[in-house]
């Protein structure tokens, strides 16, 4: 029955300790699409997420922040969750790590474990950082790796060369903290005796139900020497939930961190008089559990977690969904590299359906890395979402909407429109179990394939010359187009929200929905009531929208940071108070054009926050097109004398970096608003 089925869905959650960007956003969208089709198809959804809030990382970010930890994660906690409902993703509840639920359920659970017997307490020796004060997880020990001498490396393993040790192992270890060599002092921790759960454990990860078997076979090396124990006690200071009946010390936070999905049930649960968390979280519930999440947390997901529930006797996921990471052009986002996105400049500049678009396109049901390829992105939209999907509802609806046509339909046909439709309809059970198997990419692939056969039916009856001679035979046509356009909107409904409601709108029809579509026959529309009024589905992307996202990468030589066009600066040493004679603001860049007859400058119009803009020629041509700087943010020496070049008066000028000629990149102010100082 699986119009009552009931299933609980999480994203992992986001540690609150920085923003959210474009790598995040594929699990989020994942997530989204997949609770909206599953609702399209009349079942029950509950969507959870939640801020990850606790650990040393955190801790120290917020001090170095100078404020206290709560605060910290309560700034992210509000900022994550304004991006997701800016992309269209909606949870049911979206809680804390850091909040009463989840000290409850974790104290309930490591009660459980430790009347199951399945905690131990041993002596474990770690780096203490003497100043601080303060033990250092491993992250937080930095020397020369042992095994091929590369310096600044973690205490657990080696960027450069992959290995992994102990922290004692490392060659000249200093804390990250102050610099200083830890000392080595011994402590006591608590265990979760994983290794009891071996068999167990093997059983679940082998149900190809339960997740990719391609990563179970990469878990079972965990199995070969015998599962470790796994430390799940920090001694403080340490922020995070004190552990009953011990001094100074605090559950690790990737104990509490899974226990956030089931207080976010509470919380839902409670805002919606559904009850407790435990009526979903208990052996047996009637519900089914889904985690999506990344490739990289696989082990605490898919070993640590289900071993913790069924130990504590709760119910272990039914499924883990686990998908790859992003790219950005085809590498690792890296900020040196200007590749790292976050959502809020995204969504400053671009639609969020054109990403979620995207990452549908894109989307497989197993762990493979995506790439978000810019020049990929824009073309694949345009092409797609923008010219076949929109372009087949804009001209149907608005020749539908012309004064001829007068917003009527026309009767059901019999002809090959009616195949049309018929033919789309027939793949509605293929595009189901794509995206019920969340292989997005195929359901999206048919879904196109939908549109442009809308679209070449419209070009092969040419209704627009057709309604010369016979404007009901050309009624008829876009009436079956109009079918298309309806039903299409019902499929891309989980991807695009918005977008389908607007198609809904326009067609002055009833939403239509997964469920409707099992039951739909030919003709869905009713004939007999107008359309409504048509209007541009969704905009073209343009270059200059989207390469703003990614920034010209800098090159490695580049030392000096200089205003363009500048006459080389002097070595010598200047007083502060010469620097601060300099205005430097943000400007973004309205408008572009090159100058006549000068290779090297273009006429810019800059907004940088004064009542009307200002016209700056810069010397950037050689290494911007015109197209490549509109929409761009800047920063601008706003108290340069006015100068003329080549009879245009420049207000001002820009900053790069580079040596000059096509090697030069403007300096990115970032998402700072235009007329923000920068000092
Ligand atoms: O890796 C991470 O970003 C973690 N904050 C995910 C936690 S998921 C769950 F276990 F809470
Ligand atoms: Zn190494």
């Amino acid at each position: 029955m699986r119009g009552n089925r009931k299933t609980l869905i999480t994203s992992a959650l986001p540690y609150a300790n920085g923003s959210i960007h474009l790598g995040h956003m594929v699990e989020h969208i994942q997530t989204d699409i997949y609770v909206r089709f599953l609702r399209s198809c009349g079942e029950e959804v509950i969507a959870l997420c939640a801020s990850d809030t606790h650990g040393t990382p955190i801790e120290l970010k917020a001090r170095e922040n100078g404020v206290a930890p709560e605060d910290w994660v309560a700034r992210f906690h509000t900022e994550h969750q304004k991006d997701f409902a800016d992309f269209d993703v909606k949870y049911d509840a979206y809680h804390s790590t850091h909040s009463p639920e989840n000290k409850y359920y974790a104290e309930l659970i490591y009660g459980r474990l430790k009347e199951a017997g399945l905690i131990e307490r041993k002596d474990v020796e770690q780096a203490y950082d003497e100043k601080a004060q303060r033990f250092l997880p491993d992250r937080f020990i930095r020397g020369t790796c042992p095994n091929c001498n590369s310096p600044d490396q973690y205490g657990d393993a080696c960027e450069k060369c992959g290995a992994t040790y102990a922290p004692k192992e490392l060659k000249d270890p200093k804390s990250a903290i102050t610099g200083l060599p830890p000392v080595w002092k011994s402590s006591l921790h608590l265990f979760f005796k994983l290794s009891q759960k071996g068999e167990y454990l093997k059983s679940v990860i082998a149900n190809p139900a339960f997740m990719n078997q391609g990563l179970a076979a990469q878990l079972q090396q965990f199995f070969k020497n015998g599962l470790a124990d796994w430390d799940i006690s920090r001694d403080g200071p340490y922020f995070g939930f004190a552990i009953p009946g011990e001094a100074n010390k605090f559950f690790y936070v990737w104990l509490d961190a899974p226990i956030g999905y089931i207080a976010s049930t509470e919380l839902w649960a409670k805002q919606n008089g559904k009850g407790s968390a435990l009526d979903y979280w208990n052996e047996g519930a009637q519900v089914r559990t889904i985690h999506n999440i990344g490739k990289d947390i696989v082990y605490f997901h898919c070993l640590f977690w289900p071993a913790v529930l069924s130990a504590a006797k709760l119910k272990v996921p039914d499924h883990v969904q686990i998908h790859g990471h992003l790219t950005v052009n085809g590498e690792k986002m890296s900020k040196t590299r200007g590749t790292f996105i976050n959502a809020r400049p995204y969504l400053e500049k671009l639609d969020p359906a054109y990403l979620r678009f995207y990452y549908a396109s894109l989307l497989g049901s197993g762990p493979e890395d995506i790439d978000f390829n810019v020049h990929d992105f824009r073309m694949r939209v345009n092409a797609e979402l923008v010219n076949n999907l929109g372009n087949l509802a804009n001209r149907t609806l608005s020749l539908l909407a012309a004064e001829d046509m007068g917003k009527k339909l026309a009767p059901p046909s019999t002809a090959d429109g009616k195949k049309l439709v018929e033919t789309a309809l027939a793949r509605v059970p293929e595009i189901r179990a794509a995206f019920d198997s969340w292989d997005y990419r195929a359901g999206m692939k048919a879904i196109l394939e939908l549109g442009h056969a809308a679209n070449q039916f419209l070009t092969v009856h040419a209704p627009w010359k057709q309604k010369k001679t016979d404007l009901e035979a050309a009624r008829s046509a876009l009436s079956d187009a109009a079918e298309v356009v309806y039903v299409l909107g019902a499929l891309l409904k989980p991807v695009v929200p918005k977008l389908a409601d607007t198609l809904f709108r326009q067609l002055n029809a009833p939403e239509l929905t997964y469920q409707g579509l099992a039951k739909a026959q030919y003709p869905l529309l009713k004939r007999d009531n107008p359309i409504g009024e048509p209007s541009p589905l969704i905009n073209r992307m343009e270059e200059a929208q989207v390469s703003s996202l990614v920034q010209a990468p800098v090159p490695e030589s580049v030392k000096s940071v200089r205003p363009a066009m500048a006459a080389a600066a002097p070595n010598a040493e200047i007083e502060y108070g010469d620097f601060a004679k300099v205005t430097l603001k943000v400007g973004k860049v309205l408008a572009a054009e090159k100058v006549v007859k000068a290779d090297k400058l273009l006429k810019l119009t800059v907004e940088v926050g004064e009542p009307t803009p200002r016209t700056i020629v810069s010397g950037i041509a050689e290494a911007y097109t015109a197209e490549q700087v509109v929409g761009k943010k800047v920063v601008v020496v706003m108290n340069l004398k006015p100068r003329m070049l080549k009879g245009i008066e420049s207000k001002g000028m820009l900053l790069t970096a580079g040596p000059g000629g096509k090697d030069l990149v403007l300096i990115d102010a970032g998402a700072m608003t235009p007329g923000a100082e920068v000092k």
